[in-house]
């Protein structure tokens, strides 16, 4: 239970009218940071020293950060670069993709968690305010995107709110699920199945598990006062992926590139509220 209101049968909890304040403006807390540490990606930037700055944005507003002590995971973000699908973890030497080593050696690393040029990451930050879980994540590059790199950042953004648009009472969670794989399908792309969004609010991870895949029509009824996360992973290659032996970092099964973008939502009595859209507009991909 999460204080008062009440429970659907899948265990979804509503929220009240009033507790949208809460969620925006823990949102607003992760996407400003997600606005403000763009300017610090470039190639030759650490993972480590994007995360210290996350870390300290944090603090300096008053908030927490949901994800150090989270599991045993000790940091203010997970960075995950080219086929890294989520997870990723700030400070540790990055995943070789394709690009750059053969495709049957074991998982070889970099020498380090520096950015070189043409690198993509998502930044993932979940932040807490006054009890309220504010939850994000973008693409960034690191210098100039190379080959489908731009298009694969755009069909996943697109994709995230083709998802959003289904969100509307009486739609199901199915609804969204299928609007995000049908649209990322049609561009020859898939959808990772292993990871999902969740529901949040006054706790980081709560049912339901939101699938970005499915059949229309299937899974839980939306609700207005229902809060969670949609958060699509979309790869150019196949959809599979394993994590490698930190126990964290999610990978690309056949080292395909992986994009992601989060937003945490709301469902009122006609659509979807948005609690972590960019102030500054950075949230569409072209800012490349
Ligand atoms: N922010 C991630 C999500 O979207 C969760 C990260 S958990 C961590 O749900 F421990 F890896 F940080
Ligand atoms: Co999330
Ligand atoms: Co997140």
């Amino acid at each position: 239970m999460i204080g008062k209101g009440r429970q659907t049968r899948d265990g979804i909890h509503i929220y009240a009218p009033d507790d949208h304040s809460g969620m925006h403006k823990a949102g607003a807390l992760a996407s400003q940071i997600l606005d403000e540490i763009a300017e610090h990606v470039f190639p030759g930037q650490t993972t480590a020293e994007l995360d210290r700055l996350i870390e300290t944005k944090v603090d300096a507003a008053a908030a927490q950060s949901a994800t150090i002590g989270y599991r045993g995971y000790q940091h203010a973000s997970c960075i995950s670069v080219n086929h890294v699908v989520c997870h990723g973890i700030p400070g540790s030497p990055i995943p070789k993709w394709k690009k750059e080593t053969s495709a049957q050696k074991e998982d070889p690393m970099r020498a380090d968690d520096k950015l070189i040029d043409g690198d993509l990451l998502n930044i993932d930050v979940t932040v807490i305010v006054d009890g309220w879980f504010g939850d994000t994540s973008r693409m960034y590059v690191a210098g100039k995107p190379k080959g489908f790199a731009k298009k694969l950042i755009q069909v996943t953004h697109d994709a995230l709110m083709l998802g959003i648009e289904a969100v509307k009472p009486g739609n199901t969670f199915g609804d969204i699920g299928h609007a995000i794989q049908t649209y990322v399908e049609r561009q020859r792309m898939s959808v990772v199945r292993d990871f999902c969004g969740h529901g949040l609010g006054r706790v980081f991870h709560s049912p339901p598990n939101v699938l970005h895949y499915g059949r229309a029509g299937s899974g839980p009824v939306l609700e207005e006062g229902m809060f969670f996360t949609i958060e699509p992973m979309v790869n150019l290659g196949r959809p599979e992926t394993k994590v490698l032996a930190d126990d964290w970092t999610a990978v690309t099964r056949d080292k395909s590139l992986s994009a992601q973008f989060e937003h945490s939502v709301g469902v009122t009595s006609d659509g979807a509220d948005i609690f972590t859209l960019s102030k500054a507009g950075l949230y569409h991909p072209t800012w490349t």
